[in-house]
This record gives C-alpha cells, structure tokens and sequence, in this order.
C-alpha cells in the first residue's frame, strides 16, 4: 500500500521523505491556505516546490478552486502544464466530472475529491479519474463507517476491473490505515502525525527499556 501525505507543508513533506515511507502527496485548498502564499503566483511556485521533493514515480494532487466546467479546465490545465508530477484534483460535481473526462481525453491525470458514496466513486471511474478520494474521517464524524464505503468501491471496482486508484483520505488514526492496508487500497492519504502513530506500542517501549537495563546491567 502506497503512502501519501496530506499536506502542502514542506518541512512535513521533508519528514516523511527521511523517514522514508513518502510515495506521493496531496492537498487540498484549507491545507494550502495553511502555507505562506498568498496569490496564485506563489501557489504554482509552491507546487513547483513540492514537485522538486517528489521521485520519478511520485505525485502530488493540486486541487481546482473553481466549480464550473470552463473555469476547471483552465485551472486544471495550468496547474497541470505546471510540472509533470501534478495531478489536477476536481470535486465531485457535475461539472466537475465532464472536466474529468475533458482531461482523461488529455492524458492529464485527475484525483475526484470529495466522494463519499460508492455511485459518486463509480461515476469518476466511469468519466476516467485516474484517482478517487473518499473521505473516511468526515464520513465517521457524522456517523458513517467510512471503511464501510472504502470496501464497497473496492468491491465495486473489482467487479469491473475499474483502473481508477483508490486513494483513501480524511485519515484520522493508525486504525484507518491498517484497516485500508486490509482492504487492499492502493493508497492511503495521511497527515504525518498519523503516520507516526504506527510506531507506537506500549510493549516496545517496555521491552527496549528492559533489553537496554539488561545489557548495561552486564556489559561496561
Ligand atoms: O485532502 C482531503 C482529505 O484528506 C481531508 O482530510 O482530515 O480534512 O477530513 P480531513
């Protein structure tokens, strides 16, 4: 299973890169807004910045900010001409799907975001999404077992050998993760802090504690 960081911080994207588990990166608009850009120039060059991180083999989603079919595809269009490891992310809209199959038809890559129904997930396949992004954090906040929907796409695709990438978002604790990695997705999108949390069990810490007391008990 691939793992993504959601996230537009560099030093974050940096983290994970020396930790050595980074295989791509997504954002989304809250998250740049989180860094410090402030037009549209700066935004691209902050793409451009993060695309410098990535290897050959890795991406990062640049999401559209406009929501009608003209407006998307010039969007999606720069961002995508910005460097060749940006995949234009479109939200689950209308008009948002006939500019998915407007890139598809491009050969630009896209990631439909915002899916949270396996129809919305099979109507990006169909229109051509190279990625889809269900949200399962924000699906369990309102009561929804958000793996539930991660199984049924996955079911759903596997039915018709659907290419489209599921790529597992709005991660909120190691539990998603390993229950994604059950699944089989192909990817995970996770902040770092997440990531950090498969480290932790009680019964490493006691017994690294114990291994070191052991040996420096004997040996000088
Ligand atoms: O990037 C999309 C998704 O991962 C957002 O997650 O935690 O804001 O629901 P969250």
């Amino acid at each position: 299973m691939k793992f993504f960081i959601d996230t537009a911080n560099l030093k974050e994207i940096d983290e994970a890169r020396s930790l050595g588990v980074l295989d791509g990166v997504t954002t989304n608009p809250s998250l740049i807004s989180k860094e410090s850009v402030s037009n549209k120039k700066e935004i691209h060059q902050h793409y451009i910045s993060i695309c410098k991180r990535l290897k050959n083999n890795e991406n990062v989603s640049a999401e559209v900010i406009s929501t009608n079919y003209t407006d998307m595809i010039q969007e999606g269009e720069e961002l995508a001409f910005l460097h060749p490891k940006i995949v234009v992310k479109i939200p689950m809209i209308k008009d948002g799907i006939k500019a998915i199959k407007y890139f598809y038809n491009k050969k630009i890559k896209t990631n439909c975001t915002l899916i949270f129904s396996t129809g919305q997930a099979l109507l990006a396949a169909k229109a051509g999404a190279s990625y889809v992004s269900p949200f399962i954090g924000r699906l369990d906040d309102v009561s929804y077992n958000g793996l539930n929907l991660i199984r049924e796409i996955k079911n759903v695709y596997e039915n018709y050998d659907i290419k489209t990438k599921i790529l597992a978002a709005s991660i909120r604790h190691s539990l998603h993760i390993i229950e994604c990695s059950k699944i089989g997705v192909y990817a995970v999108t996770s902040p770092i802090n997440v990531i950090y949390s498969l480290l932790n069990h009680p019964l490493t810490d006691i017994g690294l504690e114990k291994f070191i007391k052991d040996f420096n008990k004997k040996i000088k």
